[in-house]
């Protein structure tokens, strides 16, 4: 064992510690209340995040907490996302409404970690101006939760722990999941690709990749307990495992994780365009259960403008990417991210962009008006674009995805194809809802004892986003 693998399990031991100390804590605080002690946890942005919030709350249940619908909770954590600037506002506004119900309920724990909590300015802003805010910590420190967690409620301090460690132990945390058959597993953390208007690499620090025996034994664990399809995370999949000491590649990692028995599934996020290789594409091509879907977030269409983005890739080079894509695996649903307005972005330059999502036939589109986010390069550039611009051309832009989204579902209209099915369709009782390989969601006729399940479904009406079907046998 080296020097970090035993730093990392000796703070295991010290968390685990700290946990067994909470469970009496909580246990304390459940008898003087006469009931179970609750929690909530507010998620803001991506699917790390996502991921991360399912391991605060295994720390919480592992704790003996009861988790809750609603914010009126005994323990209240903001996982916070900070991509976007008025995100920012939006926590501060909401806050206002937090402090209210905790003047309801005086012994209420409030928390906040996550991205936004690793700008410094903003734990300045919450220690000195929301003294009702208990507990502070940032994504590195997520790991420290049971210890911090206990600092406050065992020694009723107000915790603010906004130290740069590096993250040891994180993924030895107990886990809660949302849902009982999937799960996200980090492969890596942090991001080295500084483009120009995002905030992520100065939170989430430098790119780390987790060695691939401790992702597959992870894993195993979870196939063993269930999960049948695993989102493998990172924010740029395609660098995974360069700085190892022993490399590997993404795709490789791919097709092993493809190898353990009881994972049905495999799907991954996120794939940057600059760097996506031709064995990766072999690599889904020639594994079942890799899903038949990619994101590849094209951001803009304009080479001009990509320049400015630091993306590293031209249209010209998307494009033919694309085309690789497509001819090697025909089946594949393509997804993209666009950022509309971006500073110096001129009608030309949109209009590349529209043309891009003219040749490149994408299932959806996530589309993001430019958010001027202090602490990037692209905040201080000139010509900015002004808002009613703006607005215009995000609305053309999703005008065209729509149109072109409800025709890349047509191409698919009549097959029958495996589906996941996740939860009750929400809006028609009796119905089920069901995640194709590709991720549209298809809605049909079933028994909810199939939930959790992979069956086969005819889509028998396209409505664009999604499916109407019927289960066939
Ligand atoms: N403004 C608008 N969108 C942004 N994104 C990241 N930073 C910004 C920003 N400053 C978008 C990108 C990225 C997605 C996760 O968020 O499209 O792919
Ligand atoms: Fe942000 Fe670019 Fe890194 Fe994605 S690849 S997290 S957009 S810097």
């Amino acid at each position: 064992m080296n020097f970090g693998e035993q730093r990392n399990l000796a703070e295991e031991k010290r968390q685990a510690l700290f946990l067994s100390q909470l469970k009496e804590c909580i246990a304390d605080r459940e008898e003087a209340l006469g009931r179970r002690v609750t929690y909530h946890i507010t998620t803001m942005g991506c699917q790390m995040n996502a991921r991360d919030s399912e391991k605060l709350s295994g720390v919480l249940a592992e704790a003996g907490c009861e988790e809750t619908e609603g914010e009126d909770a005994d323990i209240l954590l903001f996982n916070t996302c900070t991509v976007r600037e008025n995100a920012n506002e939006k926590l501060y506004g909401h806050l206002g409404l937090v402090k209210h119900l905790k003047k309801e309920k005086p012994g209420m724990l409030i928390g906040i970690c996550g991205c936004m909590m690793q700008e410094a300015d903003e734990v300045v802003r919450i220690r000195e101006k929301y003294r009702f805010v208990d507990l502070v910590f940032g994504t590195h420190n997520l790991w420290k939760f049971p210890e911090l967690l206990y600092a406050c409620l065992a020694e009723g301090r107000r915790v603010i722990d906004a130290s740069e460690t590096p993250d040891v132990c994180r993924d030895s945390m107990p886990v809660r999941r949302k849902v009982p058959f999937k799960s996200g597993v980090n492969i890596m953390y942090g991001c080295n690709n500084f483009c120009t208007y995002c905030i992520v690499p100065y939170v989430r620090g430098r790119e780390r990749s987790r060695e691939p025996g401790e992702i597959l034994r992870e894993i195993r664990r979870l196939a063993d307990d269930g999960v049948k399809e695993v989102m493998l995370l990172g924010q740029n999949v395609n660098s995974y495992g360069k700085t190892l000491e022993q490399p590997v590649s993404f795709a490789d990692l791919l097709r092993r994780v493809a190898e353990v028995d009881g994972i049905e599934r495999v799907r991954f996020m996120t794939s940057h365009p600059k760097d996506l290789s031709d064995d990766l594409i072999q690599a889904i091509r020639e594994t079942p259960k890799v899903c038949r879907h990619l994101h590849l977030p094209l951001q803009s269409g304009s080479s001009r403008i990509l320049k400015q983005m630091n993306r590293r890739y031209t249209k010209e080079s998307y494009l033919a990417l694309v085309d690789r894509i497509r001819t090697a695996i025909p089946e594949i649903g393509l997804t993209t991210d666009i950022i509309v307005g971006f500073p110096g972005e001129t009608e030309e330059d949109f209009e590349e962009t529209l043309d891009v999502i003219r040749r490149c036939s994408f299932q959806s589109a996530f589309t993001f008006l430019y958010s001027r986010r202090t602490g990037t390069p692209a905040a201080a550039m000139a010509d900015q674009v002004p808002p009613d611009v703006m607005a215009d051309r995000m609305q053309r832009l999703i005008g065209l995805v729509q149109e072109l989204a409800s025709r890349a579902a047509d191409r698919d209209l009549g097959k029958t194809v495996p589906v996941l099915v996740e939860e009750k369709d929400a809006h028609a009782p009796g119905s089920l809802t069901g995640r194709l390989g590709n991720n549209l969601m298809v809605h049909f006729p079933g028994e909810e004892s199939l939930i959790g399940q992979i069956v086969d479904v005819e889509l028998t009406e396209s409505r664009g986003f999604y499916y109407m079907g019927r289960r066939r046998q």
